[in-house]
């Protein structure tokens, strides 16, 4: 693998030139992930040792070379704060992060604003896209709150309608991807004219056909399809070009590995004109017709963008193949070892290609919390536990950089569970 080729294209041919005193940290970054034998290995994070993390899904851990990367760029800043703050330093450092980012979604860089999370992104959609009153938004129960509250938050302010409609959370597992197409385009109605999709939903993992869903959902007369790729990006690769929506917002501090409190919004170019930005400064005259007016917030973490374009250049070294091959490996080996136990129910698709890392495992007769608590006393692994009406499961989410044995360390919790 040439490393050194990844990482010019993935931090921007711009690599360490230009940076001032950020281009040491840059360019150690560089050299020491080019030199790096193995970056999926344990010891290229800074996790506990003995701790079998598998809640990426939740926050994810950042590689010890984006993050020694990241603190370089904020002790670099220390060294004349108002130079590099507002200096413009970073200007082209900042846009070949963008770019970066761009090219890993497969979009173009005047669609992607670098902005605080998905949380943000939706915020942004709620309370600024044009819509009139009488407008359905329509979204499911596996739609996550924070793709949710904003609209609910927003609708008697702006005077459109919210609605949300029941997936048969139990009947979810053994739905097929025609299944879940016609469930979404059946609760369409006349007034719908935005659909909310989850890509990944935080609760079962499911892998959402947005792509079927946007075409059908446009022929019925949706206009703007969004979709939410918090626990997408980082753990499966993101075509947007084809995956048919007008907006997806994103979390890299999950399955990206980025720095927290960052993230990626995609808006393509047909809605960026129907959106209002919602906090605007100086620079909006500055980013008229440009998708950089959704990010004019002001002071920014300007140390943390640098070291996103870093934490995407770490992907791409570490191998997206590779990467999606030991995800699908670990998503098997649950799989199937919850199968081969009697007192374990498997709550997540059942087909990888309607599912992802991020998996809900019931043990019959135990409520999830405790369960949780076990597995992180007996086991020291880390998972979530989803008490959530209608479910008792607990999450599982590991990143490439986890192991069978890790789950196995789960199982042994799990699978020696007995009622009590
Ligand atoms: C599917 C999904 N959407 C949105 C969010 C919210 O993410 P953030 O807090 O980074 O905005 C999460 C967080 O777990 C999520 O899982």
């Amino acid at each position: 693998m040439d490393r050194r080729r990844f990482l010019s294209r993935a931090v921007g041919a711009l690599g360490a030139t230009g940076l001032g005193a950020c281009a040491a940290p840059r360019q150690r970054f560089e050299d020491r992930l080019g030199a790096l034998r193995d970056p999926l290995a344990a010891d290229c994070y800074g996790l506990t040792p003995g701790i079998a993390y598998l809640n990426h899904a939740n926050i994810g851990t950042v590689p010890r070379l984006v993050g020694e990367a990241h603190r370089g760029y904020l002790e670099a800043c220390e060294t004349n704060p108002s130079h590099y703050m507002f200096g413009g330093v970073w200007d082209a450092a900042v846009q070949a992060a963008r770019e970066g980012a761009a090219r890993y979604l497969g979009c173009r860089a005047d669609e992607v604003v670098l902005n605080r999370n998905t949380t943000d992104g939706f915020n942004v959609l709620a309370a600024g896209l044009a819509l009139e009153r009488g407008d359905e938004v329509l979204f499911s129960n596996l739609n996550h709150v924070g793709a949710s509250v904003c609209w609910q938050h927003f609708a008697g302010q702006r005077g459109y309608v919210v609605r949300k409609f029941e997936l048969p959370l139990p009947a979810v597992p053994d739905m097929n991807e025609a299944e879940l197409v016609d469930r979404h385009v059946k609760a369409l109605g006349p007034r719908t004219r935005v659909l909310v999709l989850p890509h990944i939903d935080n609760l079962l993992g499911v892998r959402t056909p947005v792509a079927r869903i946007a075409a059908a959902a446009r022929q019925r007369g949706v206009e703007f399809v969004l979709a939410d790729g918090a626990q997408v990006a980082g753990m499966l690769p993101v075509d947007l070009a084809n995956l048919g929506v007008d907006a997806y917002c994103m979390s890299p501090h999950k399955w990206l590995q980025a720095p927290k409190g960052l993230g990626l919004l995609f808006l393509s170019r047909k809605i960026q004109p129907k959106v209002t930005p919602q906090v605007v400064t100086w620079g909006q005259h500055k980013w008229e017709g440009s998708v950089r007016r959704f990010e004019d917030y002001g002071t920014r973490d300007l140390p943390a963008l640098l070291a996103l374009g870093d934490a995407i250049a770490y992907q791409q070294a570490a191998g997206i193949e590779r990467s999606a091959m030991k995800r699908a490996t670990l998503w098997r080996h649950a799989r199937d070892r919850v199968a081969a136990e009697p007192n374990l129910i498997w709550r997540s698709p059942r087909d990888w290609n309607l599912g992802g890392v991020l998996f809900a495992i019931e043990v019959r007769g135990a409520a999830a919390e405790p369960l949780a608590e076990q597995a992180w006393e007996r086991q020291r692994v880390v998972t979530r536990a989803f008490p959530a009406p209608g479910l008792n499961t607990l999450r599982v989410s590991p990143n490439a950089l986890n192991t069978t044995a890790e789950l196995d360390r789960l199982f042994d919790v799990l699978a020696r569970h007995r009622p009590g």
